[in-house]
């Protein structure tokens, strides 16, 4: 079992979101700025290329604002392709567009093909050298384009991108005037969620589409492990699953509820209210479609783990294209992929639990030792539950202000999310119909109301923000000069 909380999730939004519009492809211009590994300590004095995107068509020189992408953990140019409400309101602000790769992700390799190699190169992947990164890309900007010394910036980003919108603003308020945090789980931490609350929102996705969906869901573990007890067992499924490679050990089984917990999870995130059009096209609320095949949970084992293959071949098999079901995930780890395990070995440990009762999953507990120890085995590093929570404040941001913070109900993340307003300036926008930061995409014909009304509050919010530095400047009160 592991509940890897390697959110290889989060960069298949990415994809998925890529493919959504893929008949829309942004352009700019692709620059690299030297970057210090190390910004802070004085005993590492190595440089990196940190790579950003540009488009500057609809800026207006001398003011207008710059729109900053804080990248998250992929390739930069997905973000870019998929962050379409940034694209879309850039004329009406007469904003520039810049899109900046988060360090280990993408072409932005601090130590090239060695980055990934040993917990010396790679322990520069944190959250807080990648806002660092970010302040020096923003004043090299602002510096070097005329015109651009007085543009307030506004950062957005979406999922781990919107966590580092959010704590952007409340790191570097001199730099940033206000954050757009889409989906970003900033209170996915030890001490501020439950760590059960996740799973109880992708039950809630699958039992919301009919309580026998759900119920199905949850005998078919025990089903599992009954039936691939044996050789026969093992055979059974092979054949009736498509499966690309015999089970063998226990290894195996427990990869394969892991594979099929993520196919689960990953429906309930990508539940977007029109059809997507990735590796496999997805038909609008995939969860129902699924759900359309899991009506009776009271058939035998074996009656009933056909039904789940019918149910999850929606998600593995929409296009009738796949040979074979590919259930070994390590196989094919990519960067993105092993950059965020890292990061979720080292600063970014967000708990995950269940107890099989108020979820469909097989029980899990929460269990940081097992954690860390797999941590340490496979990166040599220990994980710090609660350095994120203390370095950017938890729940305890009141004093930072100018963020809107977007979640979609469908959401499982919005579990982690800020779903209620801290102060006039900390808001909360919830999305009842949305998945995964659907409000970040490009406006499309079948938006939900609620989508377009957020996006609406949102512009609203940057305009405010961006007036307001006009204003604060004229209202410094006198000094007292006393004696
Ligand atoms: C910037 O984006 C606009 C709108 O998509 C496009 O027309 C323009 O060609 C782009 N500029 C560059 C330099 O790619
Ligand atoms: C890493 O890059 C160097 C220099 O480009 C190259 O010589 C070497 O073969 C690469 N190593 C691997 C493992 O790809
Ligand atoms: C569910 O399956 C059981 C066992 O085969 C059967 O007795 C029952 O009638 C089925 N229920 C429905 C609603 O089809
Ligand atoms: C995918 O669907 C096609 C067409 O229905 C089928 O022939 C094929 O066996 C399926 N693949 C898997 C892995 O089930
Ligand atoms: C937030 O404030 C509460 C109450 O003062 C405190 O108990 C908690 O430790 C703080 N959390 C963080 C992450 O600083």
């Amino acid at each position: 079992m592991s509940w890897s909380p390697s959110m290889h999730r989060m960069l298949l939004f990415a994809f998925i979101c890529l493919l959504f519009h893929h008949t829309q492809c942004y352009s700019w211009k692709t620059a690299f700025l030297k970057q210090q590994v190390d910004h802070f300590s004085f005993a590492n004095q190595d440089t990196y290329a940190q790579r950003y995107l540009v488009n500057s068509t609809y800026w207006k020189r001398g003011g207008g604002p710059i729109f900053f992408y804080t990248g998250n953990e992929g390739d930069i140019e997905w973000f870019a392709q998929n962050t379409g409400f940034m694209w879309d309101i850039a004329e009406e602000f007469g904003a520039m567009l810049i899109f900046a790769e988060h360090r280990y992700y993408g072409q932005s390799l601090p130590y090239g093909n060695k980055s990934y190699s040993d917990a010396k190169y790679l322990g520069y992947l944190t959250s807080e050298q990648a806002l660092a990164d970010f302040a020096e890309l923003l004043a090299y900007v602002k510096s070097t384009n005329s015109g651009a010394a007085e543009s307030p910036v506004i950062a957005f980003g979406g999922s781990y991108g919107g966590m580092l919108a959010a704590w952007m603003r409340i790191k570097y308020p001199h730099i940033i005037t206000g954050a757009i945090a889409a989906s970003a789980p900033i209170l996915q931490f030890t001490g501020l969620t439950p760590c059960d609350a996740f799973n109880r929102v992708v039950t809630a996705d699958f039992s919301s589409a009919s309580a026998e969906c759900a119920e199905t869901i949850r005998k078919s573990w025990k089903a599992l492990s009954k039936i691939l007890v044996n050789d026969e067992g093992k055979e059974w499924i092979r054949t009736h699953w498509n499966l690309c490679v015999p089970l063998k050990g226990t290894e195996d089984v427990a990869n394969l509820k892991d594979w099929l917990t993520n196919v689960w999870t990953n429906l309930a995130m990508v539940n977007y209210p029109y059809p997507a059009n990735f590796l496999a096209p997805l038909p609008a609320y995939p969860v129902k479609a699924v759900c359309e095949h899991l009506t009776n949970s009271t058939l035998d084992d074996h009656s009933l783990l056909d039904e789940i293959f019918k149910g999850l071949s929606v998600y593995a098999n929409f296009t009738g294209q796949t040979q074979c079901l590919d259930v070994s995930q390590q196989a094919d780890q990519s960067l993105g992929d092993m950059g965020w395990d890292f990061q979720a070995c080292t600063e970014m440990v967000m708990p995950m639990c269940g107890d099989g009762i108020n979820d469909m999953f097989e029980a899990q507990p929460w269990n940081l030792e097992k954690y860390a120890e797999k941590c340490l085995k496979k990166w040599k590093v220990n994980p710090r539950p609660l350095m994120a929570p203390l370095i950017y404040g938890g729940r305890n941001i009141s004093s930072s202000s100018n963020i809107v913070f977007s979640n979609g109900l469908l959401d499982p993340w919005s579990t982690g999310g800020v779903t209620k307003s801290l102060s006039d300036s900390l808001i909360a926008i919830i999305i009842p119909e949305g998945a995964h930061h659907l409000d970040l995409r490009a406006a499309d014909p079948n938006d939900p109301p609620s989508v377009i009304k957020a996006r609406e509050i949102e512009k609203q919010f940057i305009s405010k923000w961006i007036s307001s530095t006009k204003r604060d400047r004229k209202e410094i009160p006198k000094s007292f000069i006393v004696g």
